[in-house]
């Protein structure tokens, strides 16, 4: 497990051709604890994949620093792994062989096969082994993805809508997998998602963001008990309660973002 202080963080792009700036995120902080399962929830183009590659060390910050454990981020590294939703497997390997890949990945780290054996259990792929990309379904590919982070044994994991392109279904067994999952190997999660739902059925703390640039609106406890794969989350009296606060907040973004395209249209 892992702590993780964003402290003052700015991050912008430059437009090279307008010579512009653009600061996608604005001045963050947020403090994530030693196996705390933060979700962020935003506007889109509101930063969140920004913020997932700045923790990530893929997008150097303009202002403010993000710790992990009190040491600084600078570059990529094997305490962090990150998940996506286009899962980014390897077509011409195999589940395992695409498992396998976190490790290559990875400078001095050695698992054996019986470690490979083990993640793929975990994610409940036994018997799709030897299988290709090609031949899983969605929420599968997905598990590989997952197995694939795993692997190294991260302290971290840093999750961009990975359950987006999944049936309601499928989505919702992966949402309790996960949480089984992460109960079981205790990692620090920052997950990013744009169902609310979701947010609710698996965040320790919810992060709502304001439209571009990005800011912490607010932050929301999650107070429905764990484990939340055991019981019907949503028919919990809390869950309602929980979805409408969410849900005005981001609400009031979009109709506060819609007035001021609305300005600068008319400026
Ligand atoms: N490499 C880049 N170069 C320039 N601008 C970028 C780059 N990546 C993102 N941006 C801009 O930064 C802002 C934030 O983008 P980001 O992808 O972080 O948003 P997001 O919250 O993840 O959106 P979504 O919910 O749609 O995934 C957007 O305005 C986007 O155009
Ligand atoms: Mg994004």
């Amino acid at each position: 497990m892992a702590r993780i202080d964003i402290e003052r963080l700015t991050v912008e792009y430059e437009l090279a051709e307008r010579r512009q700036r653009l600061v996608a995120l604005w001045n963050i902080d947020l403090r994530i604890a030693d196996g705390e399962f933060v979700v962020m929830v935003g506007p889109s183009g509101c930063g969140k994949t920004t913020l997932i590659n700045a923790i990530a060390g893929l997008v150097a910050p303009a202002e403010g620093r993000i710790l992990v454990d009190d040491r600084p981020v600078g570059a990529p590294g094997p305490d962090r792994a990150l998940v996506f939703q286009e899962y980014a497997l390897l077509p011409w390997r195999t589940t395992w062989g695409n498992i396998r890949f976190g490790v290559e990945m990875q400078r001095d780290l050695t698992v054996s096969d019986d470690e490979i054996q083990q993640v793929i259990d975990l994610v409940g792929l036994r018997g799709f082994e030897r299988s290709y990309p090609h031949e899983l379904s969605g929420g599968m590919r997905q598990r590989v993805g997952l197995a694939r982070a795993l692997i190294a044994r991260p302290k971290v994991l840093l999750m961009d809508e990975p359950f987006a392109a999944l049936d309601a279904m499928t989505r919702e067994v992966m949402q309790g997998e996960l949480e089984g999952i992460i109960a079981a190997t205790r990692r620090t999660v920052f997950f990013i998602t744009h169902s609310i739902d979701e947010a609710i059925a698996l965040g320790d703390r919810i992060v709502v963001a304001t439209a571009r640039p990005g800011r912490i609106k607010e932050i929301i406890e999650v107070d429905l008990p764990r484990p939340r794969r055991e019981y019907d989350v949503k028919s919990h009296p809390g869950f309602a309660r929980l979805r409408e606060r969410v849900w005005t907040l981001l609400r009031d973004e979009a109709v506060v973002h819609a007035h001021q395209a609305h300005a600068d249209g008319a400026a």
